[in-house]
C-alpha cells in the first residue's frame, strides 16, 4: 500500500503528544510540518522527522509534494488550513471544532463541495475501541432496536459557554448521531451556576431512538457515561475504556445471576497489543488509518465536514437558547 504524504498545520500540545504518535499505525508519512512557533514546528520536525517546516500554510502548499493536510490548531485556523486545502486541492484532516461556529463549518463544506475534496473532522471518540465496539454489539441481531441511547459527560469549569461548546460538549453532540443516527427533534433545558453550565437535552431520532445527554462544566476532571439499550439487552461503556454488556435473560432466569450473561472488557496490560495503547482505547490511531484509507482509495472518511456542520448546529441551538423544543428535520 502506497504512503499518504502529508503536511501538519499547527504543532502544539495534542498534534505532539497524539495525532503524530498515531501516524506510526497509518500508512502516512509526514513530509511537512508548519507552526507560527518556530520552536514548536522545529521540535515536530525534529521529532517526527519531517523533510520541511514552515511558518505559514501558503509557504507549505508550495514546499515539498504532499497529498493530504492535517490541521489541529484554533479552530479558525482549521477553518482557514481547510478551505487552503481544498483549494490546492487536497483533502484534509481537521481537528474539531471543524471551525469557531456553524457559519465557519459551512463555509468548509462549501470549499469540500466545491473542490471535489474531502474534509475529515477529528471527532476520535468514533473510532475509540470500546465505542466501536458498543456499535457493533447494538447493530447485531440479538440487541434488538436501539430503544435508548444516554450520554452524561460532564468535566472541569471552562472560561466561558462558548468555549464550552465548542471545545468539549460538540465530542458528545457528535456520539448522539454515531450511536442514534440523524437526529429529528430535541428539546433543552440549561441550568447556570456562578458562570457554569449544566445541560439535559432530550432527543429522537429519525429512526425513532430516544436520546437523553447531560453535560455539565460543573465537575472536577473529565467522566463519560454511555448506555446503549436495546430490546433486552444493555450495552455501557464507562469513562472510554470499560465496556459491559448484558445479554437477554430468558424470564425463567429474571431473579438469578448467570455467568452467562454480563461480558466486561477492560485493557488488559498485561499483553502488548495495539489495544492495550491509548492511541487506539481513544480513537486517535484509528482516525488517522480511516484518514489515510479514504484518501488512498479516493473515497470520502466515515466521518465528513457534514458532520462537522451538525454537530455545531446542535452546539448553536444550545448557545442560543436556555430552553425550547426544536425540529431539527427543517
Ligand atoms: N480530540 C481531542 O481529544 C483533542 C484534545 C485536545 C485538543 N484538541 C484540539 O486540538 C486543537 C489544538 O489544541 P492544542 O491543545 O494542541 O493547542 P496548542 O495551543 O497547544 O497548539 C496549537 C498550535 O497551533 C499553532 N498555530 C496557531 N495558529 C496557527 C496558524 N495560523 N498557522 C500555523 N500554526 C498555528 C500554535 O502556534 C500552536 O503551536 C484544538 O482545536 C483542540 O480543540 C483535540
Amino acid at each position: 500500500m502506497r504512503e499518504l504524504r502529508v503536511g501538519l498545520v499547527g504543532c502544539g500540545q495534542h498534534a505532539l503528544m497524539y495525532l503524530l504518535p498515531a501516524l506510526h499505525y497509518a500508512p502516512i508519512q509526514l513530509v511537512s510540518v508548519c507552526d507560527t512557533n518556530a520552536e514548536r514546528r522545529l521540535r515536530a520536525k525534529r521529532q517526527f522527522g519531517a523533510e520541511a517546516d514552515f511558518e505559514g500554510i501558503g509557504a507549505m502548499l508550495r514546499g515539498p509534494t504532499i497529498d493530504a493536510v492535517i490541521a489541529c490548531g484554533p479552530p479558525d485556523m482549521h477553518r482557514a488550513a481547510a478551505i487552503a486545502a481544498m483549494d490546492a486541492g487536497l483533502n484534509v484532516f481537521v481537528e474539531k471544532p471543524p471551525a469557531n461556529d456553524l457559519a465557519g463549518a459551512m463555509q468548509i463544506a462549501e470549499a469540500s463541495r466545491a473542490n471535489g475534496r474531502h474534509c475529515m473532522v477529528g471527532f476520535m471518540k468514533r473510532f475509540a475501541l470500546r465505542y466501536r465496539q458498543a456499535r457493533e454489539l447494538a447493530q447485531r441481531r440479538a440487541f434488538g432496536k436501539t430503544t435508548h441511547v444516554s450520554i452524561k459527560y460532564a468535566h472541569w469549569n471552562c472560561p466561558d459557554l462558548h468555549w464550552m461548546l465548542v471545545y468539549m460538549t460538540v465530542h458528545t453532540l457528535d456520539l448522539m448521531r454515531f450511536f442514534a443516527g440523524e437526529l429529528a427533534r430535541m428539546s433543552i433545558e440549561r441550568a447556570e451556576t456562578a458562570g457554569q453550565f449544566t445541560f439535559t437535552v432530550q432527543a429522537v431520532s429519525a429512526s425513532g431512538t430516544l436520546v437523553s445527554l447531560v453535560t455539565s462544566s460543573q465537575e472536577p476532571r473529565v467522566k463519560e457515561h454511555v448506555e446503549i439499550t436495546g430490546e433486552g439487552e444493555v450495552v455501557v461503556v464507562r469513562n472510554v475504556i470499560e465496556l459491559e454488556y448484558h445479554r437477554r435473560v430468558s424470564p425463567t432466569k429474571l431473579f438469578t445471576s448467570d455467568l452467562h450473561d454480563v461480558q466486561l472488557l477492560r485493557p488488559d496490560f498485561a499483553i502488548p497489543n495495539p489495544e492495550q495503547n491509548t492511541l487506539f482505547l481513544q480513537g486517535y490511531a484509528g482516525e488517522m488509518q480511516e484518514f489515510a484509507s479514504a484518501c488512498i482509495e479516493e473515497r470520502a472518511p466515515s466521518v465528513t465536514i457534514a458532520d462537522g456542520v451538525q454537530a455545531m448546529r446542535l452546539a448553536q441551538l444550545l448557545a442560543r437558547n436556555t430552553t425550547g423544543s426544536f425540529d431539527l428535520m427543517e
